[in-house]
């Protein structure tokens, strides 16, 4: 019997899904708008957020229903250590910080893998079927954006996963084939727009930062062109 819940999470996190696209840092990110140093914040949360939804998944690969939703190919704790140590350089265990939304992402994985596992298949759908979903597009804005030639996006690469939409659709088959009642169901849709949540949450503390930094660059070039200004006004004289 088919729990339905791969359109259940598609239908029950349509609204959430809409308002992550419009918050702030994730609009200005796909018009092309991204500040190198906000973006690398965002991969050291990343890294723990994945670190430990992958982490967690793991110690349930026993478990009847989290089990079946492990799919390893799909890990990138990886692929956020090679783009960590790109952006920030080798001591990046040193530098990189989990901001206070983070934290709170965090923490509530390890909580839920505690008290009630089978809530782990909301964050992994709401984090890797969005990376599947938009993955290339952003890949091919952070590289045009921050001028990357080499490295910076080994992030948005599944090379585990050679058909996206074939793995998205075993995925999706998978979901439904869980062994669950309904009202499991519902609790999982519920933790998913929850995890759009924290990561609306972690987006709009960066869109503080990528503020900061546009008014820091608007005001060095307005006061360089001042100093300019004033140099040719004393040339002219
Ligand atoms: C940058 C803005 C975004 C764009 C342009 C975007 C675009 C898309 C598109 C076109 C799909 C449909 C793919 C398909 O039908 O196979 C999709 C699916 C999805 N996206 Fe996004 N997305 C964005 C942001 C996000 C964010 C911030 C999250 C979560 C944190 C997210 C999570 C998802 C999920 C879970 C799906 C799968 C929906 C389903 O089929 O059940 N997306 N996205």
């Amino acid at each position: 019997m088919s729990s339905n819940l791969a359109s259940k999470l598609r239908v029950g996190t349509k609204k959430a899904h809409t308002m992550a696209e419009n918050v702030g840092f994730v609009k200005c990110f796909l018009k092309g708008v991204v500040e190198k140093n906000s973006y690398r914040k965002l991969v050291g949360n990343f890294y723990f957020i994945y670190s430990a939804m992958e982490e967690e998944m793991e110690k349930h690969q026993n478990h009847p229903i989290v089990s079946k939703i492990n799919f390893t190919e799909l890990n990138r704790k990886q692929t956020l250590e090679e783009d960590l140590s790109y952006y920030y350089g080798f001591n990046w265990r040193e530098q990189v910080q989990l901001s206070p939304s983070g934290e709170a992402y965090v923490q509530r994985i390890r909580e839920i893998s505690a008290t009630e596992p089978e809530l782990l298949i909301a964050h992994s759908y709401t984090r890797y079927l969005g990376d599947l979903s938009g993955g290339q597009i952003l890949k091919g804005i952070a590289q045009t954006a921050m001028n990357l030639t080499e490295g910076g996006t080994a992030f948005y690469e599944f090379a585990d996963i050679t058909d996206e939409k074939a793995f998205k659709a075993k995925y999706r088959q998978a979901l439904d084939e869980l062994p669950i009642d309904e009202a499991t169901a519902d609790r999982i849709v519920e933790e998913a727009n929850a995890a759009f949540g924290m990561n609306m949450k972690m987006f709009k503390e960066l869109e503080g930062n990528l503020i900061k930094a546009i008014g820091i660059m608007l005001y060095n070039s307005l006061t360089r062109k001042r100093a300019r200004g004033s140099t040719e006004l004393a040339t002219a004289e």
